[in-house]
């Protein structure tokens, strides 16, 4: 890395940096300091390869966070990617999405990924995958500031490799309302420890699960084809995208199309009426939900090659960040474990 100070005559030193880039090996990082906090300098000094421009005003410390910031190792900063679930009334689907997600994220990318589900009283992740938590979720929170990497193992059950589940309560005792501060405790231990943490949230507004929502990588919304949930998906769409200026926006799921009769709305009638793009649409079919859930498993485990199955795996794939080579997929599992890339 080399460091440079710039002095007020632009051309002759843009003309030196021209003279060093001829001494440079590929992968050097230079970093400018001067005194102009002009943003078309900071342009025209990332055209001819510098890496950060610290105007240097009044004191030290944006140098040394520049400096740091190229010197930090990718890897070892990274923080589990997080993508939660609502939806967009109640009983919508969106805790079957959430653990259909998650349970395909594991098996894609077999890395961990924690399944946590925030529906205090009336969570059904363990239900889904007939597996419960020593510890509910519940308890990891209240117990967030002593538990490490190793003390995390109590509050989970893991299903399979790599999915670890984080069980509610489901019991009436607890009372439903988080502290987002308590939360966000257990967040940094989980999201240290796991490339993944899918949150299923119940259907409520509540501050707490504005605040996951807001922090959140991705967003899923679950919506029935109703005008009830069209209206709702519009709102939670115009509120949480306003917010979403780097991130993707909000994705929507539509589900169990063919089920609601006369009252269901088209699904690219909806779509267009929420100005939500690619929407997933899941098919009404209780006969496969009902089978996968009476074997305490989700569809994308119970049925791998149903179509609905397919669309868990691909809304997985959208929402990992990671990028994934599909046609290695279908010939080779293994092969295409080796072909993803870290986002
Ligand atoms: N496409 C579908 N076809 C048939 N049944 C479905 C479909 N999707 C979900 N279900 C069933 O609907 C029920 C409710 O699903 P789920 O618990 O995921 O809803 P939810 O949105 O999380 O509800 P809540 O508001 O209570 O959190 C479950 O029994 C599930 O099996
Ligand atoms: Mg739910």
């Amino acid at each position: 890395m080399i460091v440079l100070e710039a002095g007020n005559d632009l051309g002759a030193f843009t003309a030196g940096l021209e003279k060093l880039a001829e001494h440079c090996v590929v992968g050097t990082r230079v970093v400018v300091l001067g005194r102009s906090n002009d943003v078309m300098l900071f342009r025209t000094l990332l055209r001819y390869g510098v890496s950060d421009y610290v105007p240097t005003l009044d004191n030290a410390r944006p140098i040394v966070e520049a400096i740091a910031r190229l010197l930090e190792d990718p890897n070892l900063a990274k923080l589990g990617r997080v993508i939660a679930s609502i939806g967009a009334g109640g009983g919508a689907g969106s805790s079957i999405v959430a653990h259909n997600v998650a349970w395909c994220l594991a098996e894609t990318f077999a890395d961990d990924v924690a399944l946590i589900d925030l529906d205090f009283a009336f969570g059904s992740a363990d239900l889904d995958f007939n597996e419960e938590a020593p510890q509910s979720v519940a308890a990891a929170i209240e117990q967030r500031d002593r538990i490490d990497d190793q003390l995390l193992e109590q509050f989970y059950a893991r299903r399979g490799d790599h999915l670890c589940l984080f069980t509610a309560p489901a019991g009436l005792d607890t009372d439903a309302d988080l502290d987002p501060a308590a939360f966000d405790g257990l967040m940094n231990v989980i999201r240290r420890a796991m490339p993944f943490v899918v949150i299923d949230l119940p259907n409520r507004w509540a501050g707490w699960t504005r605040h996951i929502l807001k922090s959140a990588d991705e967003i899923i919304v679950t919506a029935r084809p109703t005008l009830a949930s069209l209206r709702n998906t519009k709102s939670l769409g115009e509120v949480l995208n306003a917010g979403r200026v780097a991130d993707a926006p909000v994705r929507l799921v539509l589900n169990g199309i063919g089920g609601y009769g006369k009252s269901e709305i088209p699904a690219k009638d909806f779509e267009a009426a929420v100005a939500m793009k690619n929407a997933v649409r899941i098919g009404y079919d209780t006969s496969l939900f009902g089978d996968a859930g009476t074997k305490g498993q989700v569809v994308a485990e119970a049925s791998k090659n149903h179509k609905i199955s397919a669309q868990f795996r691909a809304l997985a794939i959208a929402v990992s960040g990671r990028q994934v080579l599909e046609k290695a997929a279908s010939r080779n599992t293994l092969g295409f474990m080796r072909l993803f890339k870290r986002g």
